[in-house]
């Protein structure tokens, strides 16, 4: 049999990926419901919060539902609304942008670079007197320019929130991505760098205010300490159990990037030679540490390669095929961002996550080289 004839490598493998961390989290599983049943707002909630602003290098970090309303709630705190104009990426998955229209705003997009992530030298072109914050988009694992992004924003004294999700554990210039901005936001959807066993989210942020607020407003206005009500505000609070879980997994996170990282490195070192394939930006050019969320490869015969990539058994994604701006009625239509259109039609993530195997990775590897025939 020839080798590798029977392989499948799916592109996530959550069972594969859970498994090490099995006797760990069941024990907490076991304490959290059968011992204590602490399911609101618990020890194991204040613990993640306190353990994840220490990972991301914040003062504060509060847990929320998922990562979509991780952004709601934070424009909600800011103070955006009606009449403002916020500025973001149309290359990002949709929730950042919903989140701007949630809050009665006016999305403005600009167009990404060639590295995925926000082009900075198109923001201050459309900043307007309207302006009032900018959601930066840390895509796949990898910072955005955060120096001169904060510069701008100081200039302009806009808002920063930084949209984390797919951001953790990518560093800029020796700071997590996460800890730059007045806010940032995370999720901990079963996918991403850090996933929990269902949604999850979490905001951080320096501001003392910003993270009382923050509480009080995911837990429906409520000071529950004082009995007061500061406003009206939602239910969109991390659950206990959950909070459990990702305790368990944050104190293996440097381990599993520091896989995704390796995985990576393989993939560069496998495909550096077909010129048809643009690889991801290198990882360690002396300003980013990339985190590898997903591991995109850019080429013309996108649709070719992920088709004989399934028939061989080979899972990947497309992040994504139409762009945000291009679906007819969320009313983004008069954007023209010649990158992001392009890429939409060349992007394709190929399988990551930690618990690849050298094996599996080699089988892709040979996959995309025999599609290109090297
Ligand atoms: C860039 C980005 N922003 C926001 C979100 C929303 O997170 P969630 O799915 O936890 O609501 C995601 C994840 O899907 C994302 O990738």
């Amino acid at each position: 049999m020839r080798k590798g004839e029977n392989m499948q490598v799916p592109f996530v493998d959550l069972p594969k990926q859970i498994a090490p961390y099995k006797e760990d989290v069941r024990g907490v599983i076991e304490d959290v419901i059968f011992n204590r049943a602490d399911f609101i707002m618990r020890d194991d909630l204040l613990a993640f919060e306190r353990n994840f602003a220490q990972f991301v290098g914040t003062d504060f970090s509060v847990g929320v539902a998922n990562g979509s309303d991780a952004i709601n709630l934070s424009l909600k705190i800011l103070g955006v609304g009606p009449g403002d104009e916020v500025i973001t990426v149309a290359h990002t998955f949709i929730a950042t942008i919903a989140a701007i229209v949630h809050a009665g705003a006016t999305p403005v997009l600009v167009d990404v670079d060639d590295d995925y992530n926000i082009n900075v030298d198109l923001i201050e072109p459309a900043i307007t007197a309207k302006t009032k914050a900018i959601i930066v988009v840390h895509l796949n694992g990898r910072a955005c320019d955060m120096d001169r992004i904060m510069g701008i924003a100081k200039k302009h004294n806009l808002f920063i929130v930084e949209d984390s999700a797919q951001g953790i554990g990518a560093i800029y210039k020796g700071k997590k991505a996460g800890s730059f901005g007045d806010l940032s936001t995370n999720s901990f959807y079963p996918f991403k760098i850090l996933g929990c066993f269902g949604d999850g989210g979490a905001i951080t942020t320096n501001d003392p205010d910003l993270n009382y607020q923050l509480r009080c407003l995911r837990d429906n206005g409520q000071d529950r300490v004082k009995g007061d009500i500061l406003f009206w505000g939602w239910n969109s609070r991390l659950d206990n159990l959950q909070a459990g879980i990702l305790n368990v997994l944050l104190k293996h996170l440097p381990d599993m990037i520091h896989r995704r990282r390796a995985i990576a490195a393989l993939y560069d070192q496998g495909l550096s030679g077909i010129k048809e394939v643009k690889l991801p930006p290198a990882p360690n050019d002396g300003e980013h540490f990339d985190s590898f969320q997903n591991y995109v490869i850019r080429t013309k015969q996108r649709d070719a390669l992920v088709k004989h990539l399934s028939a061989q058994k080979i899972g990947t994604l497309i992040s994504w095929k139409t762009p945000n701006h291009h679906h007819k009625n969320l009313g983004l239509t008069k954007f023209h961002l010649p990158n992001t259109e392009s890429i939409s039609q060349e992007v394709v993530s190929l399988p990551m996550h930690p618990a690849l195997s050298d094996e599996e990775i080699r089988y892709v590897i040979d996959n995309v080289g025999r599609f290109f025939k090297r």
